[in-house]
């Protein structure tokens, strides 16, 4: 079973327009509402890949139920800490004439410590069971900075491979924790590092200066020219075949799925990493994020390439 923590869920709602046009009033040609924040993407592309998913975090009053159902009916578990406050609801405006879309990311309103503390039993409760852990995303308000370094501590006191996505502070923050895995994107990894890196020696010298630090498997997404990997000396670049994208938000949780299903069945990594790659190039071929068509998957999983990288550091 792979353990997902999104903290910051929300309800996403996607509206499809045919145009958008500022300052009028436009109909809605489609509405779809999903189980939105970063985790849920990965907890939904993990359990269409076949794993049996549990889903943690904070949820609340009617839109919490209404995401807890959304999400059980994907077959995903939903074992959230429920709080006082709604959950929240994060609006994207497509507008179908030019594919581009304009977001509404609501606030979300603060935890109590009390309900920390809560999550933090439920959590303990479900780890035992789990085959790996993901933890993605930002958190509310009220939630202390050393909680993601906190769950990583826990899963490796048990021995169980955790996957850490998250950006800014709170990346700087859990990172000392060593996890298994992280993904950082090219911006992520120059806030990280305090510089970004400029070619593909210089992205390696950053992985393996990651790996130093007690990260075993050190993982650069780079959208469509793919992703590198380091891990035990070694660092591969793996390229997805040129698609036609159609949504790209997301691709990183897909990928993180990917990973977390490999890490969960105890895979060769470099297998994992094109089950990633091809998991994730599926993904931005899909107009939902943190969804894909299996017959695109498997189309992709054939063509992904793998090859070593020039030398870094
Ligand atoms: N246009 C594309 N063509 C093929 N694959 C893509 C494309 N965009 C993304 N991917 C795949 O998705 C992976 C993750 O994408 P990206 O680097 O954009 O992640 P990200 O910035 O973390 O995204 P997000 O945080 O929105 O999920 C890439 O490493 C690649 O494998
Ligand atoms: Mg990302």
């Amino acid at each position: 079973m792979i353990l997902t923590v999104t903290l910051n869920a929300s309800i996403d709602k996607l509206y499809l327009l045919d145009r958008a046009v500022p300052e009028t009033v436009m109909r809605v040609r489609e509405v779809h509402n999903t189980p939105g924040g970063k985790g849920l993407n990965v907890s939904r592309v993990a359990r269409k890949l076949g794993e049996p998913v549990t889903a943690m975090g904070f949820t609340g009053g009617f839109n919490g139920q209404y995401l807890e159902s959304m999400l059980a009916s994907t077959g995903v578990i939903p074992r959230f800490t429920h709080v006082q406050a709604e959950t929240r609801s994060c609006i994207n405006c497509w507008d179908l004439s030019n594919d581009r879309s304009t977001e509404y990311l609501e606030p979300g309103a603060p935890v109590s410590p009390e309900e920390v503390e809560r999550f933090l039993r439920d959590f303990d409760a479900e780890l035992p069971g789990a085959d790996a852990v993901s933890i993605s995303g930002s958190v509310p308000s009220g939630v202390p900075a050393d909680l993601y370094a906190r769950l990583i501590g826990r899963c490796r006191a048990l021995n169980k491979p955790v996957i850490l996505d998250t950006s800014g502070r709170l990346l700087a923050e859990s990172v000392s924790a060593c996890p298994t895995l992280v993904k950082p994107n090219e911006d992520e990894i120059g806030s990280l590092l305090g510089d970004k890196p400029g070619d593909e020696a210089g992205r390696a010298a950053a992985l393996k200066h990651l790996n130093g630090r007690g990260i075993r498997y050190a993982v650069l997404s780079l959208g469509a020219d793919g992703a590198m990997l380091a891990f035990d000396g070694e660092c591969v670049h793996g390229r997805p075949p040129r698609i036609q994208p159609r949504n790209t938000v997301g691709c990183g949780d897909s990928m993180v799925a990917g990973f977390a299903v490999g890490l969960a069945r105890n895979m060769d990594i470099l297998d994992a990493f094109r089950m990633a790659l091809a998991v994730s190039a599926a993904s931005a071929m899909s107009l939902l994020t943190g969804d894909f068509e299996p017959g695109d998957y498997e189309n992709l999983l054939r063509d992904v390439h793998v090859s070593g990288c020039r030398a870094g550091a």
